[in-house]
This record gives structure tokens, C-alpha cells and sequence, in this order.
């Protein structure tokens, strides 16, 4: 009998759904561009190998899965891509739905999909390596009809939280890929958050990573629960087998990127949507990789870090700080999302998307459940504003600014924190200083401004 699904690209993320959609129950048949690695792969699959066809062309791959047929790609993002729709789209028939599940810039598949001679899918995948072999969460993107034609498998597949599945339809077009894209850049933010408050301990308090590790397996049993607060304090604590040290002083501190939260960050500018925590977190990567320019600036005006003698914030307020900063990443994330929505015309359901990240990717946590349901009661977009929250913010945000005043008293830079305090101190002044904008504005360039008093002359004395 022919396979139910086929899969094009056995790299580590599509060799692992490979595996997760055999071990439900669906025979699949695989591709890859190097046959060797497509026999490797299925000698090395032990008793789920009766359920994948292992194929050694394309036109094998298509013949041996029934029709309409769905086929996976997961190559990777960008030229690639589109190469291997370009060889594929001619030898499919007209109701064959090819799925691209790749990290795909959202504008790319929106382009795919317009493009497209076929139906398509653009679909976002979360987990990592575990996450597509055990349970994914799965954003897709593109024609209801089309999802709901491989949603079976796809729920299947994906990680689950009480019962309930975290693959779900987002909207049209690239909106899966785009609902991915400011995932990754929470996930920036909720990574560099975390890094910021580890160099509180490590620098200003003089914490080995012993103990730090400890302050994140504790925070991981309470509100802050969440993957990425877990797999911190496991990188704490790990050991280098080289030389025995902590892993923490044998990696270099320089961040790497493919790209996602950069794309979140640009996207964000064009959107006039404001996620100030996630930019800050891609200019601190940006900044990490330039360590030279760093070492010469520690040689010219001293290092930055000094303790903080006996003004360390308690671990308490240290916890009570990253919930707040969290907390309004992630309202600026959702905002964007909205702001989104509305600009593509895609109703992109705020708590269907809080839903699905609450199991199976990187910024899987205890809290997304609660902004599930906040944002399914809110009357605004924004997480600040849905009481829940309101009563956390008003909790936590004086931590937010003790933590980030001893940052800055002490030299060690909170970026993320330091934007997220910002963020809540702009949202909550309701005059604000743009009044010296618009002056500046018509001064320079009789732009004109609106006046309190609704009066029509909207030009200082300096206008004609
Ligand atoms: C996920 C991750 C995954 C990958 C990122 C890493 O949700 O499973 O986000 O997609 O780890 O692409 O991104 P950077 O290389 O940019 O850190």
C-alpha cells in the first residue's frame, strides 16, 4: 500500500519528524538528496522502518504516496527552498499539497503561496531535534481546506498540553512562518532575559555556576516555570569533559543567529509595532560576536561589571524582575502579532497562538497558559492590560527597576530588562514628551502638530 505522507530533506529536524509521523501510525516515504543518507536513515530506524519508504529519485518519492498527495519539505530555508519545489511542483497532480516546514521568512512564503501552481502549506515547526521527534508545536500557515486535509497527521504529531493538541492553523498565506518568526524572537528575548540575570549573579554577586544553577532549578518550580529557565540551569550546572571546569567558562561568549529574531526585529520596524525587548536581544547577539571591539573598550575604560557589594537585590526581587520583564516581552510579541494580523488581513487569533505554544517549542512555560486565557477574556491586545497580568505587573515592576538601577550602578548591562522597564515606563505616562518632537518637527520642516485645544493654527510663531 502506498504511504500516507512523504518527506523531502533528512537533515537532523526532518529525519526526526520522520520518525515522530512513523511511530503514530502513518507509513511515509522519504527523500533526500544524498541516497546514502536516505538508506542510513531508514537501516537505522529499528522497528519503524516497516513504516517509511525509503525512495531513490523524486518521481520514486511521488509514485510511492497515495494521491492527493502531501509531501514535507524540510530542507533548508531560502533558495533551497524554492529549488526543490521547482523540481518537485511538475511531477505532482493538481490537488497535491506540498508543505514547507522550514524556518521560511514569512514574506518568502507569502510569495510561494501566490506563486504556487499547487496547493501550499507554510507551516512553523518548534521544538528543535526532541521537539520534531517527540511533539512539535506546529503554526500553520496557508488555506484552511489545505491544513485541514493533513491536520490529522499534524496533531498527531505534536506535543501536547493537557490532552490538547499545539498544532493549530494560524491564518492565510506565510501567517504560520511569521507566528514562528516572532516565537523565535520571544525566544530571543526570553534567552538574553535570562542571560542578563545570570550576569547579575555571576558578576555582581560573585555566584559560581554551581549556585546559579541552583537559583534556576528553584525559579523552575515556581511562577517562572518554563523550558528555557530549565535547560539554563542544566547548562549551569554542566561540566566540560575536557578539562572538568563548569561549561560556562569554557564557551565563548559570543551568540550566533540564523537569522528569525533579526526577521522579527525588521518586521517589527515595518509594522510600527514596538518590541523593544526582542530588538534589544538582537543587538545583544549583534553586540556578543564583536568581541574585540569589547576587549579594546574593557582595556580603555576599565571593565564594565563591578560588584555590587551589599546593594545586591535579593534572589526574590532577581525572580520577581525576570517575571515582569517576561511578562512585557511578551506583550509587546503578542501587539506585534495583532498588529500583524490587521495590516495582512489575516485574524490571527491571539489565544489560539498562546495555545500553542504552550507545549512543544523553545518558549514552551507555565505562564503561556495563563495568557491563554487572559487574552481569550482581554477586551485589549495587550498582556498589560488583561487583569491577570495587570495585578502581576503591578506585583513585580518595582523589582523590574530595582534590578535594572543596580545594573547600571554596577556596570553590567541589562539590555532586554533595562528595554522592557522602558517599555512599561512609556505605557504608563499618558503625557508623554512628544509635544519637543512635533515642535522640533515644525520648527525644522513645518510639519505641523495637533494642539490640546483643538484649535486649527497647528504652526509655532516661527511659521509665516
Ligand atoms: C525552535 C527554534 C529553532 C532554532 C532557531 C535558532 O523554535 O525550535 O527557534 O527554530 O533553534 O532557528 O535560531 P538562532 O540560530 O537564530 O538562534
Amino acid at each position: 500500500s502506498k504511504a500516507e505522507i512523504g518527506l523531502i530533506g533528512l537533515g537532523t529536524m526532518g529525519a526526526a519528524l520522520a520518525l515522530n509521523i512513523a511511530e503514530h501510525g502513518f507509513d511515509i516515504a522519504v527523500w533526500n538528496r544524498t541516497a546514502s543518507v536516505t538508506q542510513g536513515f531508514h537501516a537505522s530506524a529499528g522497528e519503524l522502518a516497516a513504516r517509511i519508504t525509503p525512495t531513490e529519485t523524486l518521481e520514486a518519492l511521488v509514485e510511492a504516496i497515495a494521491q492527493p498527495r502531501a509531501i514535507i519539505l524540510m530542507v533548508p530555508a531560502g533558495a533551497a527552498v524554492d529549488e526543490q519545489i521547482a523540481a518537485l511542483r511538475p511531477l505532482l497532480g493538481p490537488d497535491d499539497l506540498i508543505i514547507d516546514a522550514g524556518n521560511a521568512n514569512f514574506h518568502d512564503t507569502n510569495r510561494r503561496t501566490r506563486d504556487a501552481t499547487g496547493p501550499f502549506l507554510g507551516i512553523g515547526v518548534s521544538g528543535g531535534e526532541e521537539g520534531a521527534r517527540h511533539g512539535p508545536a506546529i503554526m500553520g500557515g496557508g488555506k484552511r481546506a489545505d491544513w485541514d486535509r493533513v491536520a490529522p497527521i499534524l496533531t498527531a504529531i505534536s506535543a501536547k498540553h493537557d490532552g490538547e493538541p499545539c498544532a493549530n492553523w494560524m491564518g492565510e498565506e506565510g501567517a504560520g512562518h511569521f507566528v514562528k518568526a516572532v516565537h523565535n524572537g520571544i525566544e530571543y528575548a526570553d534567552m538574553q532575559m535570562i542571560a542578563e540575570i545570570y550576569g547579575i549573579l555571576r558578576d555582581g554577586m560573585g555566584y559560581t555556576p554551581d549556585r546559579v544553577a541552583d537559583v534556576f532549578a528553584r525559579w523552575n518550580d515556581g511562577p517562572l516555570q518554563s523550558y528555557l529557565v530549565e535547560i539554563s540551569g542544566k547548562v549551569a550546572a554542566a561540566v566540560d569533559k575536557k578539562t572538568g571546569k563548569p561549561l560556562l567558562e569554557v564557551i565563548v561568549d559570543a551568540a550566533g543567529q540564523k537569522g528569525t529574531g533579526r526577521w522579527t526585529a525588521i518586521e517589527a520596524q515595518h509594522l510600527a509595532a514596538p518590541i523593544p525587548c526582542i530588538e534589544a536581544a538582537v543587538v545583544a547577539r549583534n553586540l556578543s560576536s564583536r568581541r574585540d571591539a569589547r576587549a579594546e573598550g574593557e582595556r580603555l575604560f576599565g571593565a564594565g561589571p563591578v560588584p555590587m557589594g551589599d546593594a545586591v537585590p535579593s534572589e526574590a526581587a532577581l525572580e520577581s524582575a525576570l517575571i515582569c520583564g517576561k511578562i512585557l516581552c511578551y506583550a509587546q510579541g503578542f501587539e506585534m502579532i495583532a498588529a500583524a494580523s490587521e495590516q495582512f488581513g489575516w485574524s490571527l487569533d491571539l489565544p489560539t497562538i498562546a495555545r500553542t505554544w504552550r507545549a512543544g517549542c523553545i518558549i514552551r512555560s507555565a505562564m503561556l497558559d495563563d495568557m491563554a486565557t487572559a487574552l481569550a477574556e482581554a477586551s485589549s491586545r495587550n498582556l498589560m492590560f488583561a487583569d491577570f497580568f495587570t495585578r502581576k505587573i503591578q506585583d513585580s515592576h518595582a523589582d523590574l527597576r530595582q534590578v535594572v538601577c543596580a545594573g547600571a550602578a554596577h556596570g553590567i548591562a541589562l539590555p532586554a530588562l533595562g528595554a522592557g522597564l522602558s517599555y512599561f515606563d512609556a505605557m504608563r505616562t499618558a503625557r508623554g514628551t512628544a509635544d519637543m518632537i512635533q515642535g522640533q518637527r515644525d520648527y525644522f520642516g513645518l510639519h505641523g502638530f495637533e494642539r490640546f485645544d483643538g484649535r486649527k493654527d497647528q504652526h509655532g510663531p516661527w511659521a509665516g
